[in-house]
């Protein structure tokens, strides 16, 4: 009999080569969401200096029958990366479209929380859709003729470069169509020692989800990496306005992953997730180089954290 061989994902696999080969190690912040990184992160968004969650989803609270006048009801609401978002209800209880369209890679994950909704919500059609929201996709038959509304909470446009991000945003103009709207999360730019709290929390719960990713390399690629020989240490990098995360070498190391051997020097790091910030006037031209013309914003009253509606640029956008 043949053993089960865990299936390894070679987008992963290449991404943590490739990263770990470059000149300035680097390896995507998406990886960091297998299961255990997920319930890190679900800790995260509970821990005190943790502020972005808290902030958005009262943000939410408070204004959502504002956001629904100004998006409009009964349309078909298209959630880009849903996870396991505890926003979701808040939105949906003040939309409350016709249709929801949750879309994520993780599908044992999708398919749960969809059903949920679904019971919860029963006058909405929940239409689950499992994809990688950054990959081309189309929207579910069902919701062709609908207004479509998407919804990109949590500052996830923080975590792509300015070029990705712009990327992005018109995918997601592709995908929801013109005459569509977008209501995105983004944080707001801060004093420093606040944004470093955020990501380096006494609790030690960041660093775990860091150094998990590390975890994630010995399980699924076969690494060897000495774990506790890697620091976590977040960074602000005001030149390129934001927050950057990396794993630092607190002694030379060497080890494998797979057949590949890597040196780190004392020092070295491997960065591993960048969380841009916006002020008021870049979150907005962001947007607009995106495809996106903002329509409204609401923040709170210590404007750390910005909800932003925008609407789809038409083809032709005069002068
Ligand atoms: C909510 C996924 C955008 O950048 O703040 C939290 C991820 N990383 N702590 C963020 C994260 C470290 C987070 N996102």
């Amino acid at each position: 009999m043949q053993k089960t061989v865990e299936r390894v994902d070679p987008a992963f696999r290449a991404d943590v080569l490739n990263g770990l080969a470059e000149p300035i190690p680097a390896i995507p912040a998406r990886w960091f969401y297998d299961r255990r990184g997920s319930e890190l992160f679900d800790d995260i968004t509970r821990l005190p200096s943790y502020y972005p969650t808290r902030t958005e989803t009262a943000l939410l609270q408070a204004r959502a029958s504002d956001i629904a006048d100004r998006v409009g009801r009964g349309g078909a609401l298209v959630e880009f990366g849903s996870g396991s978002s505890t926003k979701t209800p808040i939105v949906l209880d003040a939309l409350r479209p016709a249709a929801y369209v949750p879309i994520d890679i993780s599908g044992d994950y999708l398919r749960d929380s969809a059903a949920a909704l679904a019971a919860d919500f029963p006058q909405i059609d929940v239409i689950p859709v499992e994809a990688d929201f950054t990959k081309p996709m189309a929207l579910p038959d069902k919701v062709r003729g609908m207004g479509r509304v998407g919804f990109f909470p949590g500052s996830t446009i923080g975590n792509f470069v300015p070029r990705s991000a712009t990327d992005l945003l018109r995918h997601f103009r592709t995908v929801l169509g013109t005459g569509s709207k977008l209501l995105i999360g983004m944080d707001r730019v801060k004093p420093v020692d606040r944004l470093i709290a955020a990501y380096d929390d006494p609790e030690g719960v960041t660093a775990e989800f860091n150094r998990n990713l590390l975890r994630r390399i010995n399980r699924e690629l076969d690494g060897d990496i000495p774990v506790e020989a890697f620091d976590h240490e977040a960074r602000w990098n005001d030149m390129l306005g934001r927050i950057e995360m990396h794993l630092v070498a607190n002694r030379d190391v060497a080890f494998r992953v797979e057949e590949r051997r890597f040196r780190f020097a004392k020092g070295a790091s491997i960065h591993t997730e960048n969380s841009h910030k916006y002020g008021p006037r870049g979150a907005r031209l962001l947007l607009l180089a995106g495809g996106w013309t903002p329509l409204a914003e609401w923040t709170d009253a210590n404007e750390d954290f910005a909800l932003i509606l925008a609407e789809a640029q038409p083809d032709r956008f005069a002068p």
